[in-house]
Protein backbone atom coordinates (compact mmCIF):
# COMPACT_ATOMS: atom_id res chain seq x y z
CA UNK A 1 0.00 0.00 0.00
CA UNK A 2 2.77 2.54 0.39
CA UNK A 3 4.13 2.05 -3.20
CA UNK A 4 0.57 2.61 -4.27
CA UNK A 5 -0.17 5.86 -2.30
CA UNK A 6 3.22 7.33 -3.36
CA UNK A 7 2.35 6.32 -6.83
CA UNK A 8 -0.93 8.04 -6.04
CA UNK A 9 -0.11 11.14 -5.57
CA UNK A 10 3.11 11.27 -7.81
CA UNK A 11 0.64 10.92 -10.60
CA UNK A 12 -2.44 12.21 -9.26
CA UNK A 13 -2.58 14.63 -12.12
CA UNK A 14 -5.03 13.26 -15.08
CA UNK A 15 -3.01 11.94 -17.85
CA UNK A 16 0.07 10.53 -15.89
CA UNK A 17 2.55 8.25 -16.31
CA UNK A 18 4.93 6.27 -13.86
CA UNK A 19 8.36 5.05 -15.11
CA UNK A 20 9.15 1.84 -13.10
CA UNK A 21 11.26 -1.47 -14.22
CA UNK A 22 9.81 -4.43 -16.09
CA UNK A 23 10.51 -6.77 -13.48
CA UNK A 24 10.05 -4.64 -10.40
CA UNK A 25 7.67 -5.55 -7.66
CA UNK A 26 5.49 -2.67 -8.10
CA UNK A 27 4.98 -3.26 -11.96
CA UNK A 28 4.60 -7.05 -11.25
CA UNK A 29 3.46 -7.93 -8.00
CA UNK A 30 0.93 -5.64 -6.73
CA UNK A 31 -1.79 -6.45 -9.46
CA UNK A 32 -1.31 -3.11 -11.30
CA UNK A 33 -2.44 -0.98 -8.45
CA UNK A 34 -1.10 2.46 -9.41
CA UNK A 35 -2.83 2.30 -12.96
CA UNK A 36 -6.07 0.80 -11.62
CA UNK A 37 -6.79 2.48 -8.50
CA UNK A 38 -3.98 5.65 -9.20
CA UNK A 39 -5.48 6.11 -12.79
CA UNK A 40 -1.67 6.23 -14.15
CA UNK A 41 -0.08 4.84 -16.71
CA UNK A 42 2.95 2.44 -15.59
CA UNK A 43 5.62 2.19 -18.15
CA UNK A 44 7.67 -0.42 -17.78
CA UNK A 45 11.23 -0.18 -18.60
CA UNK A 46 14.10 -2.77 -19.30
CA UNK A 47 16.03 -3.88 -16.18
CA UNK A 48 19.60 -4.68 -16.12
CA UNK A 49 21.09 -7.71 -14.76
CA UNK A 50 22.28 -5.30 -11.71
CA UNK A 51 18.88 -4.03 -11.34
CA UNK A 52 19.49 -0.60 -12.60
CA UNK A 53 17.34 0.59 -15.90
CA UNK A 54 19.65 2.71 -18.24
CA UNK A 55 20.19 6.13 -17.72
CA UNK A 56 19.91 6.48 -21.46
CA UNK A 57 16.55 4.64 -21.40
CA UNK A 58 15.38 6.68 -18.83
CA UNK A 59 16.11 9.98 -20.67
CA UNK A 60 14.62 8.69 -23.90
CA UNK A 61 11.29 7.09 -22.23
CA UNK A 62 10.54 10.61 -21.30
CA UNK A 63 7.10 12.07 -21.94
CA UNK A 64 6.26 15.71 -22.06
CA UNK A 65 3.29 17.00 -22.30
CA UNK A 66 1.93 16.08 -25.95
CA UNK A 67 -1.80 15.58 -26.74
CA UNK A 68 -1.04 12.02 -27.63
CA UNK A 69 0.36 10.44 -25.10
CA UNK A 70 0.66 10.42 -20.94
CA UNK A 71 3.04 12.56 -18.90
CA UNK A 72 6.02 11.26 -17.03
CA UNK A 73 5.74 12.54 -13.38
CA UNK A 74 7.75 9.65 -11.55
CA UNK A 75 10.45 7.12 -11.78
CA UNK A 76 10.43 4.27 -9.35
CA UNK A 77 13.57 2.63 -8.49
CA UNK A 78 13.83 -0.72 -6.54
CA UNK A 79 16.73 -1.27 -3.57
CA UNK A 80 17.95 -3.74 -3.63
CA UNK A 81 16.49 -5.51 -6.29
CA UNK A 82 14.47 -8.36 -5.50
CA UNK A 83 13.98 -10.24 -8.76
CA UNK A 84 17.62 -9.42 -10.08
CA UNK A 85 18.92 -11.76 -6.94
CA UNK A 86 19.20 -8.61 -4.01
CA UNK A 87 20.94 -6.40 -5.95
CA UNK A 88 22.17 -2.87 -4.83
CA UNK A 89 21.91 0.51 -6.42
CA UNK A 90 25.24 1.79 -6.54
CA UNK A 91 25.34 5.79 -5.20
CA UNK A 92 26.79 7.35 -8.75
CA UNK A 93 24.35 5.92 -10.52
CA UNK A 94 21.31 7.10 -8.09
CA UNK A 95 22.74 10.80 -8.53
CA UNK A 96 22.92 10.25 -12.62
CA UNK A 97 19.65 9.13 -12.23
CA UNK A 98 18.21 12.22 -10.15
CA UNK A 99 20.28 14.89 -12.12
CA UNK A 100 18.14 13.37 -15.27
CA UNK A 101 14.23 13.64 -12.86
CA UNK A 102 15.53 16.88 -11.48
CA UNK A 103 16.16 18.22 -14.85
CA UNK A 104 12.31 17.11 -16.40
CA UNK A 105 10.68 17.68 -12.99
CA UNK A 106 9.62 13.86 -12.44
CA UNK A 107 9.57 12.93 -8.92
CA UNK A 108 11.86 9.76 -7.68
CA UNK A 109 9.98 6.92 -5.32
CA UNK A 110 12.17 4.25 -3.87
CA UNK A 111 10.73 0.68 -3.16
CA UNK A 112 13.23 0.63 -0.27
CA UNK A 113 11.47 -2.81 0.68
CA UNK A 114 15.17 -3.87 1.18
CA UNK A 115 17.08 -0.61 1.84
CA UNK A 116 18.48 -1.73 5.16
CA UNK A 117 20.21 -4.39 3.26
CA UNK A 118 21.21 -2.02 0.79
CA UNK A 119 23.02 0.54 3.61
CA UNK A 120 24.63 -2.15 5.15
CA UNK A 121 25.81 -4.05 1.92
CA UNK A 122 27.41 -0.17 1.07
CA UNK A 123 28.52 0.42 4.52
CA UNK A 124 26.74 3.71 4.48
CA UNK A 125 23.45 4.95 6.36
CA UNK A 126 19.90 4.54 4.48
CA UNK A 127 19.23 7.91 4.17
CA UNK A 128 22.61 8.22 1.87
CA UNK A 129 20.39 6.12 -0.55
CA UNK A 130 17.45 8.18 -0.43
CA UNK A 131 19.15 11.04 -0.46
CA UNK A 132 18.13 12.14 -3.93
CA UNK A 133 14.11 10.74 -3.70
CA UNK A 134 11.16 12.60 -2.97
CA UNK A 135 9.92 9.55 -1.05
CA UNK A 136 10.29 5.86 -0.38
CA UNK A 137 8.52 3.16 1.33
CA UNK A 138 10.90 1.11 3.47
CA UNK A 139 9.79 -2.08 4.91
CA UNK A 140 9.81 -3.66 8.19
CA UNK A 141 9.59 -7.06 7.91
CA UNK A 142 11.84 -8.09 5.07
CA UNK A 143 15.46 -8.14 6.20
CA UNK A 144 14.79 -6.75 9.71
CA UNK A 145 12.24 -9.53 10.51
CA UNK A 146 9.47 -7.62 12.38
CA UNK A 147 5.99 -9.75 11.86
CA UNK A 148 4.88 -6.39 9.77
CA UNK A 149 5.38 -2.73 8.44
CA UNK A 150 5.57 -0.88 5.16
CA UNK A 151 6.75 2.66 6.53
CA UNK A 152 6.15 5.27 3.70
CA UNK A 153 8.23 8.56 4.08
CA UNK A 154 8.70 11.95 2.67
CA UNK A 155 7.64 15.62 3.07
CA UNK A 156 5.95 16.71 5.68
CA UNK A 157 3.16 17.73 2.90
CA UNK A 158 3.47 14.48 0.98
CA UNK A 159 2.70 12.23 4.30
CA UNK A 160 -0.42 14.50 4.91
CA UNK A 161 -1.47 14.00 1.98
CA UNK A 162 -0.28 9.82 2.22
CA UNK A 163 -2.63 9.70 5.37
CA UNK A 164 -5.66 10.87 3.76
CA UNK A 165 -4.83 8.29 0.88
CA UNK A 166 -4.05 5.42 3.30
CA UNK A 167 -7.24 5.51 5.27
CA UNK A 168 -9.44 6.07 1.84
CA UNK A 169 -7.40 2.52 0.61
CA UNK A 170 -8.99 1.13 4.16
CA UNK A 171 -5.17 1.23 5.62
CA UNK A 172 -5.54 3.65 8.39
CA UNK A 173 -5.13 1.70 12.05
CA UNK A 174 -5.84 3.29 15.80
CA UNK A 175 -3.89 0.50 17.93
CA UNK A 176 -0.62 1.09 15.68
CA UNK A 177 1.84 1.32 18.38
CA UNK A 178 2.29 -2.48 18.96
CA UNK A 179 3.41 -2.95 15.31
CA UNK A 180 5.45 0.58 15.65
CA UNK A 181 6.80 -1.36 18.96
CA UNK A 182 7.87 -4.49 16.79
CA UNK A 183 9.63 -2.46 14.16
CA UNK A 184 11.70 -0.64 16.97
CA UNK A 185 12.77 -3.07 18.33
CA UNK A 186 14.06 -4.71 14.95
CA UNK A 187 15.41 -1.81 14.39
CA UNK A 188 17.86 -1.56 17.25
CA UNK A 189 18.49 -4.96 17.93
CA UNK A 190 18.29 -7.05 14.33
CA UNK A 191 19.50 -4.29 12.15
CA UNK A 192 23.41 -4.71 13.18
CA UNK A 193 23.57 -8.52 12.36
CA UNK A 194 21.99 -7.97 8.50
CA UNK A 195 25.45 -8.52 7.56
CA UNK A 196 24.90 -12.25 8.92
CA UNK A 197 22.65 -12.73 6.47
CA UNK A 198 24.53 -11.47 3.77
CA UNK A 199 27.34 -13.79 4.70
CA UNK A 200 25.16 -16.83 4.63
CA UNK A 201 24.07 -15.66 1.21
CA UNK A 202 27.11 -15.50 0.02
CA UNK A 203 28.06 -18.90 1.34
CA UNK A 204 25.26 -20.37 0.04
CA UNK A 205 25.34 -19.24 -3.00
CA UNK A 206 29.54 -20.73 -3.54
CA UNK A 207 27.81 -23.94 -2.58
CA UNK A 208 25.45 -24.16 -4.91
CA UNK A 209 27.85 -22.81 -7.58
CA UNK A 210 29.94 -25.66 -6.19
CA UNK A 211 27.45 -28.20 -6.80
CA UNK A 212 27.16 -27.13 -10.74
CA UNK A 213 23.94 -24.82 -10.53
CA UNK A 214 24.61 -20.99 -12.23
CA UNK A 215 23.29 -18.71 -9.67
CA UNK A 216 23.18 -14.94 -9.81
CA UNK A 217 25.56 -12.67 -8.42
CA UNK A 218 25.10 -12.28 -4.41
CA UNK A 219 25.57 -8.70 -3.17
CA UNK A 220 23.22 -9.16 -0.21
CA UNK A 221 20.87 -11.57 1.37
CA UNK A 222 18.88 -13.08 -1.86
CA UNK A 223 20.41 -16.26 -3.43
CA UNK A 224 18.61 -16.97 -6.71
CA UNK A 225 19.99 -19.94 -8.73
CA UNK A 226 19.19 -22.26 -11.60
CA UNK A 227 17.36 -25.49 -12.02
CA UNK A 228 15.99 -27.58 -14.28
CA UNK A 229 12.50 -25.55 -16.10
CA UNK A 230 10.51 -28.57 -16.40
CA UNK A 231 11.70 -30.35 -12.60
CA UNK A 232 11.28 -27.06 -10.73
CA UNK A 233 7.92 -27.85 -9.07
CA UNK A 234 9.44 -31.22 -8.03
CA UNK A 235 12.61 -29.09 -7.33
CA UNK A 236 11.07 -27.31 -4.62
CA UNK A 237 8.31 -29.67 -3.88
CA UNK A 238 11.68 -31.61 -2.32
CA UNK A 239 13.41 -29.35 -0.62
CA UNK A 240 9.96 -28.28 1.29
CA UNK A 241 9.87 -31.98 2.25
CA UNK A 242 13.26 -31.54 3.49
CA UNK A 243 12.46 -28.73 5.11
CA UNK A 244 14.34 -26.19 3.08
CA UNK A 245 12.10 -23.23 1.86
CA UNK A 246 13.05 -22.17 -1.44
CA UNK A 247 10.01 -20.25 -3.60
CA UNK A 248 10.06 -19.85 -7.92
CA UNK A 249 11.05 -16.85 -9.04
CA UNK A 250 10.21 -15.68 -12.52
CA UNK A 251 8.95 -17.33 -15.19
CA UNK A 252 12.41 -19.64 -15.98
CA UNK A 253 13.89 -22.29 -13.96
CA UNK A 254 14.92 -20.05 -11.37
CA UNK A 255 14.85 -20.75 -7.18
CA UNK A 256 15.10 -18.19 -4.50
CA UNK A 257 16.32 -18.70 -1.45
CA UNK A 258 16.34 -16.26 1.99
CA UNK A 259 19.12 -16.43 4.69
CA UNK A 260 17.24 -14.68 7.88
CA UNK A 261 17.75 -13.54 11.68
CA UNK A 262 16.26 -17.06 12.36
CA UNK A 263 18.65 -19.53 10.17
CA UNK A 264 22.32 -20.18 11.45
CA UNK A 265 25.88 -21.18 9.11
CA UNK A 266 24.68 -24.65 10.34
CA UNK A 267 21.96 -24.64 8.43
CA UNK A 268 23.53 -23.23 5.46
CA UNK A 269 25.65 -26.38 4.85
CA UNK A 270 22.22 -28.33 5.64
CA UNK A 271 20.71 -26.33 3.41
CA UNK A 272 23.39 -27.00 0.92
CA UNK A 273 23.41 -30.88 1.59
CA UNK A 274 19.78 -31.25 0.60
CA UNK A 275 20.06 -29.38 -2.85
CA UNK A 276 23.23 -31.41 -3.29
CA UNK A 277 21.51 -34.44 -2.67
CA UNK A 278 18.31 -33.76 -4.63
CA UNK A 279 20.79 -32.85 -8.25
CA UNK A 280 22.36 -35.81 -7.55
CA UNK A 281 19.63 -38.15 -7.55
CA UNK A 282 18.17 -36.63 -10.46
C1 LIG B 1 10.66 -5.19 -3.49
C2 LIG B 1 9.38 -5.22 -2.70
N1 LIG B 1 8.68 -4.09 -2.56
C3 LIG B 1 7.53 -4.05 -1.86
C4 LIG B 1 7.03 -5.17 -1.24
C5 LIG B 1 5.71 -5.05 -0.50
O1 LIG B 1 5.85 -5.28 0.83
P1 LIG B 1 4.55 -5.17 1.77
O2 LIG B 1 3.47 -5.89 1.06
O3 LIG B 1 4.98 -5.83 3.04
O4 LIG B 1 4.29 -3.73 1.94
C6 LIG B 1 7.72 -6.37 -1.35
C7 LIG B 1 7.17 -7.58 -0.72
O5 LIG B 1 7.21 -8.67 -1.16
C8 LIG B 1 8.94 -6.41 -2.09
O6 LIG B 1 9.66 -7.53 -2.22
Amino acid sequence: MSNLIAMMIHGQKLFSEIMVGDVSHTSCFEVGNASIVGRALLRQLPTNDDGTIDVAVIKRSIQTPNVHNTTTRCLVLENTHNAKGGRVLPLAYLQEVADVCREHNIKMHCDGARIWNAAVALGVEPKELLVHFDTASVCMSKGLGAPLGSVLVGSAEFIGEARRARKMLGGGMRQAGVIAAACLYTLKNLYTRIADDHLMAKTLAEGIAEIGLPVLPVETNIVIWQVNPADRAAFIEKCTERGLKVIAMGPLGNVRAIPHYGNTMEEVKTALEIIRAIVIAE
